[in-house]
């Protein structure tokens, strides 16, 4: 039988010709996809969806699949994608785990440092031709060493965001669902904290790195805000709408807190205005895997659990597959 796969929008050549070999591919034009009419129109006529995490793959637009199989995301978060839905359709959902781990701690790493050190208002001053000569009191920031970094979420992510920073001498804590194997505590010298209020409380840093679920949603709401020293910065590579928003920006306007480290936003592509223009405030458009590297790899993985699924692979030989 002649699969088709639908890729919703361009992604790495090598990956798009790789499901070539096997099946019939359509390649959807950026942005597309990000609406969910568009989704329900033209999936009935596909096996297998290479979504975005910015594509809506809501329940209607899974019982529109008519002939659906498999779901393999393009990301590792899958937040964007109904599993219940999934799993009453007997349609499998793979995501990208292990790929983007480093790129993506590297991209907190970058923020924090970026913030902590106020590079972008340094060097917005320096080329606004403002620099006459090596100030005593210029652009002074958090210096990581001895510091301590609060980590929400001990997965992957978080794990390789706290080797980065450990490597700069900071402490760690960390708030996670249940506490981590005893030998990475160890070889991080991390201290499992029981609530995010009490973590807040001891962070300098506090970087977050769980999925968005119910429990997630504003997790980071003014209560938590209010309870981190006002020094302090939040690094936020994880999902938008973990953090309220409108609350960390009023907290940055009214120096309640010390600065924001953002890839990711409540309403994507949307930025709130009072985010756009926040004080110390370093912010990127959701880049955290974007490295060669990571997209390449984040693209196979999601071929080969479509190729997996459609070629009836079992699914112990599906590492990606989500348990639904
Ligand atoms: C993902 O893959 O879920 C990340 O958001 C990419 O940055």
């Amino acid at each position: 039988m002649d699969y088709r796969v639908l890729i919703t929008e361009p992604i790495v050549e090598s990956v798009i010709q790789r499901l070539e070999e096997h099946f019939s591919v359509d390649v959807g034009r950026r942005g597309d996809f990000n609406d969910e009419e568009q989704l329900i129109k033209a999936i009935p006529n596909y096996d297998a969806l290479l979504p975005m995490l910015s594509n809506p793959i809501t329940k209607n637009v899974i019982d529109a699949g008519s002939r659906l199989k498999v779901i393999a995301n393009h990301a590792v978060g899958y937040n964007n994608i109904d599993l219940e839905a999934a799993k009453e359709n007997d349609v499998k959902v793979a995501n990208t785990p292990d790929v983007l781990t480093q790129s993506s701690a590297d991209l907190a790493m970058a923020l924090l440092l970026a913030v902590a050190r106020k590079i972008f208002k340094a060097e917005q001053y320096l080329k606004e031709g403002k620099f006459e000569g090596w100030e005593p009191l210029g652009f002074l920031g958090m210096e990581l060493n001895g510091n301590t970094l609060g980590i929400v979420g001990m997965g992957r992510i978080g794990t390789a965001l706290a080797r980065r920073a450990k490597a700069f001498g900071m402490n760690i804590i960390y708030h996670n669902r249940s506490r981590v194997e005893e030998e990475l505590e160890k070889e991080l010298d991390a201290t499992y904290i029981e609530s995010v209020r009490k973590l807040a409380e001891r962070a300098d840093v506090l970087s977050l790195h769980c999925p968005l679920t119910d429990e997630t949603h504003h997790l980071i709401n003014r209560d938590i805000l209010a309870a981190l020293p006002s020094h302090a910065i939040v690094i936020n590579t994880a999902r938008g709408p973990v953090i309220d928003e409108e609350a960390l920006a009023e907290a940055l306007h009214s120096g309640t807190l010390g600065g924001a480290g953002l890839d990711v936003f409540e309403n994507e592509p949307e930025v709130h205005p009072k985010i756009l223009n926040a004080p110390n405030c370093v912010i990127t458009p959701h880049i955290a895997s974007a490295t060669h590297h990571s997209r390449k790899s984040i693209g196979m993985l999601a071929a080969n659990a479509i190729i997996g699924v459609l070629q009836g692979k079992s699914e112990s030989d599906i590492p990606n597959l989500i348990q639904l």
